[in-house]
């Protein structure tokens, strides 16, 4: 499956691209709304970009009532990002999405580098929520996180479903002339190529230590960047920045999938998923 990277599609100004996609997944809904960071938001450096948005959103009423009935027109399976600053959010926002048939999934924001985090542990935020919805859960991690194996093992107990990987990480670029900090919010989310390896190293040891369905996501441009992602153990992948610069991203980046499959004789993503760990062991029985 093909998804966006949360907060890098506005599937409403361009339906056309999230039609393009397996699922949409919705920049990250807070119990309130947010009007975000102060400009300069988004910066340009070498090898990707840095964002401090700051969850900019309509909050969970705006959402529920004004957005999803319009975004669930579209035609397209609905995940629901869900960010908050203390666990009871996020259980209060998985109550309230809970009985909404247009949302197939909810991805709990576990890790934007943009905002004061929630002072509870990952693992305490999935399991504030997880009683609170029969939806399928994704836990989306930052890849910052001191030992990132044991984390993804600490939600998985908790019961997230599966992992979102990876998340933005921390960094500054300076003003050519003033060396100042050239975001607003001075430190930003930093995504684009330069995540990519950063990002496959958490998708290939997440994997090993969970075994739970990944949704890989970090400087993914390609057909052979998705291979990549898949073969170090994600079953689906999302696109961010990519489709800041290239909207026709999805589906070229399907065809190129698709090229890549065929050359190596693979006939779908199951095939692919967890390449890079050698051949399964053989079943002993
Ligand atoms: C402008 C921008 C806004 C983002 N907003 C969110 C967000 O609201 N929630 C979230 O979980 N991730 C957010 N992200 C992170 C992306 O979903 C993704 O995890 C990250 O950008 C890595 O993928 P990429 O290198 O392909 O962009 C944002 C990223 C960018 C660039």
């Amino acid at each position: 499956m093909i998804l966006n990277a949360s907060g890098c599609l506005d599937a409403l100004e361009a339906p056309e691209v999230a039609r393009a996609l397996d699922v949409f997944v919705t920049k990250t809904v807070t119990p309130q709304p947010r009007e975000g960071n102060r400009p300069v938001r988004i910066a340009e450096t070498d090898a990707g970009m840095l964002n401090s948005i700051g969850l900019e959103n309509p909050g969970i009423d705006g959402l529920l009532e004004d957005k999803l009935p319009r975004l669930a027109e579209l035609g397209v399976p609905l995940w629901v990002s869900v960010g908050g600053f203390a666990a009871s959010d996020y259980a209060r926002l998985c109550a309230l999405l809970d009985d909404r048939p247009e949302v197939s999934a909810i991805e709990l924001n576990l890790s934007c580098p943009n905002v004061e985090e929630a002072p509870e542990s990952a693992a305490e935020l999935v399991a504030a929520a997880r009683p609170l919805t029969s939806k399928t859960l994704y836990a989306k991690l930052s890849p910052a996180a001191t030992d990132l194996p044991e984390t993804a093992r600490a939600v998985q107990a908790a019961g997230a479903d599966g992992l979102t990987l990876v998340n933005t990480i921390r960094g500054l670029a300076l003003d050519d002339q003033t060396l100042q900090p050239r975001l607003g919010h001075e430190l930003g989310g930093y995504s684009g190529p330069a995540l990519k390896p950063i990002a496959l190293a958490a998708v290939y040891q997440c994997y090993r230590a969970t075994g739970l369905p990944i949704v890989g996501t970090g400087g993914i441009a390609t057909g052979r960047d998705a291979l990549e992602f898949l073969a170090a153990g994600a079953s689906s992948i999302a696109l961010g920045t990519i489709l800041f610069s290239d909207p026709d991203a999805p589906g070229r980046v399907r065809r190129e999938l698709a090229d890549e499959f065929a050359a190596r004789g693979l006939s779908a993503a199951e095939d692919a998923t967890g390449l890079a760990h050698g051949p399964r062991p053989a079943t002993v029985v």
